[in-house]
C-alpha cells in the first residue's frame, strides 16, 4: 500500500477522490472474500482500507458516499455482521444480592489488597441499566468503530448503526487521547418501548418482550436506516484500552465522559463507604417503579483506577466492581409436568414445565428443579401451584408449593433410575446428588449436548449450527462425533437438499465450519466438554502447557498416579487433584484419544500466546512465605498477568522461588534442585509492582 496522507491534511477534493476510490476497492475484496471465497488482501490490509475510509467519512461527513462501505457491515451473504475484536477485553459484572453478599465482596477487595478489615473502601454507584453493552472506539477524538460485547474479546461490527445515534458523539470535545474504547449500554426508554411496540403492531410486524430486546434487535439491523428510525439512547460508563491515563479516579472520569458529550447517568454518584453505598441501594431500589428506564440493580465500582489497576480480574470480572442486584421477582403458576433432561456428562436434569407466566417482564414456562433430592425436599408434584422466582438473567427457581392449592389425588414424583433418552441404567454415587445415565456416548442425549457444548459460543462458537440443527443431524447420522462436524463441507450438496435448507444456508455453514479450523488451544481444551475443566481452568492448561501436543503427551503421561506428569498437572496453581484425575481418566479411554487424533488432524491449532516481552513470560513461579508489600493473592495475579505459571510446590521445572519472611521447606526444596530464588525486593523490581 503506498503511503497515506494524514487525513488531517486531505482537501476536500482529495478526499471526495479517495473516498471514491475505497469505496471501488472494499466492494471488490467483499466480492473476492465473500462470493468467490478467495480474499487478495490480508485481513488487516482489509481492515485498515475500512479504518481509513471511516476516518476520511467521519472527518467530512458530508462526503459520505451513498455507497459507502460504512453503510455495508461484513457479510451480507452470510446475513451477520463483521467480528471486530476488542483492544481490551469486555467484561461481565459478578453480582450480589444479600447485604451480607455485598460486606464480603467489600471484605474480599481489602483482603486482596492487604487492608485493615476496618479501612473504608470509597465507590461510585451506578444505577444498572438493562440493554445491551457496546465498546466505541475513538482514535484523536473521532468515533472509528463500534461493536456489540460478543464472547467479550470479539463482538459484531455494528459501527455503521451506532452512527446513526444521536448520543454516539462522532468527534470528542475538547482534548481526547490517541486512541481510548469507550463502554456503556445502549437501552430503549420504557415510553420509547411501548411506543415502538404499538407501531410494530399496527404494522403487523414482529413485537418485542421487553426494552432490552427492543434495543438488541434495533441496534443488530443489517440495514441501518432502520436502527436510526429507533429511539435508542445511550449512557457511557467505563473504558478499555486507552494510549494515556486520562482521570485518577472513576469519579473524574465520569466527568471526562460528560466533557467530551457522553450522557453519564445522573444517577451516578460517589460513595464514601460500604454504609453510603447500602443506602444507595435502598435509594435507587426506591426510585427505580419511577424512572424512564429498565434497571435491575446498582454497579459498585472502587473509585480509585489505581486500586483497580491493582485489584485487575478474576476469570471474566473485574474484582473491583460488583453488580447489587435488586430482589428477585415472583409469580405463581401450576406444575403441568416433569421432565427428565440428560446433560453433556449425563446428568439427570428435572426440569417443571409450568402453565406459562409473566415474571418480571420475562415470559416463564419451565424451571428448573435441580436433582431428586431437591424435589423431595419441597415434594413438587405434578399438579401443584408453586411460587417462582427469578433473579437478574438466572434461571427461574421454584421457591415452594402452595399447599392449600395442591388438587386432590397428586402423587409425589418417582424418579427415574434409567436414563429416559436411552434406557441404560442411571446412578448416584454414595454422597452425590446428581444421578447420571451410564450411557456414555452411546447416549444420544449425551453424544448431542456435548456436540451443542462443543460448537457454543465460548468454544467453536460455529454460526448456523444451533441446537435443533444439531440434534436433527445427529439424528440422521450427518455428525456423530467432533469430527464429523469439520466433515460437513464435504457434504454440502446433501445438506442443500434437506429440508429448510437451501444452497445459500448450506454456503453460509460451510464457511462458518471453515472459518473455526483455526483454534486457540484454550477454546478446544474447553470445547472438548471434560468435566470440571470450564472456560478458566481450559486456559490455565492452555498457558502451562503451550502447545497441543505437549499438553496430550503431558496427559498421557499423567495417567499414571504419582508420576511426575500428574503430579506437575496437579500442582499447577488453580487445578488442583480433582481436575487433574478427571483429566487422566478420559485420556486413560483409547476411545477418547482416538476421538481426540481424529479431531485435532482436522484442525489448525494455535499455540496458547505467551505474554511475549516480559521478564516472567513463560517461568514457572512458586511464592513462599510471609510476603510484605502485597497479599499471595495479588503477587499470583500480578505474575499470571505477566504471562508467568504460578505453581504450588517447587520441582525440576520450577524457574523461579519467590522468598517470603519465614520460607521453610519450598526454600530447602529450591535450594537442594538448585532453583533460582529471589527477595521479595527482587520480586517487586521484576514485577514493576
Ligand atoms: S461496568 C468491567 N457499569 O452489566 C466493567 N456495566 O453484568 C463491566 N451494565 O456487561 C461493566 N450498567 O452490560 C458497568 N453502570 C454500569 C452498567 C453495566 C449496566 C451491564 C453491562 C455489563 C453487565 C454486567
Amino acid at each position: 500500500m503506498s503511503a497515506e496522507r494524514d487525513v488531517a491534511a486531505l482537501s476536500a477534493a482529495e478526499a471526495q477522490a479517495e473516498l471514491a476510490r475505497l469505496a471501488a476497492e472494499i466492494v471488490a475484496h467483499d466480492r473476492a472474500y465473500y462470493e468467490q471465497d478467495a480474499p487478495v488482501v490480508s485481513d488487516a490490509d482489509y481492515d485498515a482500507l475500512r479504518r481509513r475510509n471511516a476516518a476520511i467519512e467521519a472527518r467530512f461527513p458530508d462526503l459520505v458516499r451513498p455507497d459507502s462501505p460504512s453503510h455495508r457491515v461484513g457479510a451480507p451473504a452470510a446475513g451477520g455482521f463483521a467480528k471486530r475484536r476488542h483492544l481490551a477485553p469486555m467484561l461481565s459484572l459478578d453480582n450480589v444480592f444479600e447485604p451480607a453478599e455485598f460486606t464480603r465482596f467489600c471484605s474480599s477487595v481489602r483482603r486482596f489488597l492487604g487492608l485493615d478489615e476496618a479501612a473504608p473502601l470509597a465507590f461510585v454507584g451506578e444505577p444498572k441499566i438493562d440493554g445491551l453493552s457496546i465498546s466505541l472506539t475513538y482514535e484523536h477524538g473521532r468515533f472509528i468503530a463500534g461493536a456489540t460485547r460478543g464472547d467479550g474479546l470479539e463482538g459484531e461490527d455494528v459501527t455503521a448503526n451506532l452512527r446513526t445515534l444521536a448520543a454516539v458523539p462522532q468527534r470528542l470535545h475538547g482534548h481526547a487521547p490517541a486512541l481510548i474504547e469507550i463502554r456503556g449500554e445502549v437501552f430503549m426508554a420504557k415510553a420509547d418501548f411501548l411506543a415502538l411496540n404499538a407501531t410494530q403492531a399496527a404494522a403487523g410486524e414482529k413485537i418485542f418482550a421487553n426494552p432490552r430486546n427492543a434495543a438488541a434487535g434495533s441496534l443488530r439491523q443489517l440495514d441501518p436506516s432502520v436502527t436510526a428510525a429507533r429511539p435508542l439512547s445511550l449512557f457511557a460508563y467505563a473504558m478499555g484500552e486507552t494510549s494515556e491515563s486520562v482521570a485518577a479516579t472513576h469519579g473524574a472520569f465520569l466527568d471526562r465522559l460528560r466533557g467530551w458529550g457522553f450522557a453519564v447517568n445522573p444517577l451516578s454518584r460517589p460513595l464514601a463507604g460500604e454504609a453510603e453505598a447500602a443506602a444507595f441501594q435502598q435509594e435507587m431500589a426506591g426510585r427505580r417503579a419511577g424512572l424512564d428506564y429498565d434497571i435491575d440493580g446498582v454497579v459498585y465500582k472502587i473509585d480509585d483506577l489505581a486500586l483497580q489497576r491493582r485489584l485487575g480480574f478474576a476469570g471474566r470480572a473485574p474484582r473491583w466492581a460488583t453488580a447489587w442486584k435488586f430482589p428477585a421477582e415472583q409469580a405463581e403458576s401450576v406444575v403441568e409436568a416433569i421432565r427428565i433432561q440428560v446433560g453433556r456428562t449425563g446428568a439427570l436434569t428435572p426440569v417443571a414445565i409450568l402453565a406459562p407466566v409473566n415474571v418480571g417482564g420475562v415470559l416463564v414456562r419451565h424451571a428448573t428443579l435441580h436433582n431428586e433430592d431437591e424435589i423431595a425436599r419441597k415434594d413438587v408434584r405434578v399438579g401443584d401451584t408453586v411460587i417462582l422466582q427469578r433473579a437478574g438473567d438466572v434461571i427461574p427457581q421454584i421457591v415452594a408449593v402452595v399447599a392449600d392449592k395442591r388438587p386432590a389425588g397428586t402423587v409425589p414424583f418417582a424418579f427415574p433410575d434409567h436414563c429416559p433418552v436411552c434406557g441404560s441404567l442411571a446412578l448416584r454415587p454414595p454422597g452425590e446428588v446428581v444421578r447420571r445415565c451410564t450411557g456414555g456416548l452411546t447416549c444420544p442425549a449425551q453424544a448431542v449436548e456435548r456436540l451443542i457444548h462443543f460448537v457454543s459460543r465460548a468454544a467453536f462458537d460455529i454460526e448456523g449450527l444451533g441446537e435443533k440443527t444439531i440434534a436433527e443431524f445427529h439424528a440422521d447420522g450427518l455428525i456423530r462425533g467432533p469430527a464429523d462436524i469439520f466433515r460437513l463441507p464435504q457434504r454440502e450438496a446433501e445438506i442443500a437438499a434437506r429440508e429448510g435448507w437451501g444452497e445459500v444456508s448450506a454456503r453460509n455453514l460451510s464457511l462458518a465450519i471453515a472459518a473455526r479450523r483455526r483454534i486457540p488451544l484454550a477454546r478446544l481444551l474447553y470445547a472438548l466438554g471434560i468435566r470440571r475443566v470450564g472456560e478458566a481452568t481450559a486456559r490455565l492448561l492452555a498457558r502451562h502447557y503451550g502447545s497441543f501436543s505437549a499438553w496430550r503427551a503431558a496427559m498421557l503421561a499423567a495417567r499414571v498416579i504419582g508420576s511426575e506428569a500428574r503430579e506437575e498437572l496437579g500442582s499447577i496453581s488453580g487445578i488442583g487433584p480433582a481436575i487433574a484425575e478427571e483429566l487422566a481418566e478420559v485420556f486413560a479411554e483409547p476411545r477418547n484419544l482416538a476421538t481426540l487424533d481424529e479431531l485435532a488432524g482436522l484442525l489448525d491449532i494455535e499455540d496458547a500466546p505467551a505474554a511475549a516481552g516480559t521478564a516472567l513470560a513463560g517461568k514457572t513461579v512458586v511464592f513462599t512465605g510471609q510476603l510484605r508489600s502485597m497479599t499471595r493473592q495479588e503477587a499470583k495475579a500480578r505474575a499470571e498477568a505477566l504471562g508467568a505459571k504460578v505453581t504450588d510446590s517447587v520441582s525440576r521445572k520450577t524457574d523461579l522461588v519467590v522468598l517470603g519472611e519465614e520460607a521453610g521447606s519450598k526454600a530447602r526444596r529450591a535450594a537442594e534442585l538448585g532453583v533460582l530464588t529471589i527477595t521479595e525486593a527482587e520480586w517487586q523490581a521484576l514485577a514493576g509492582a
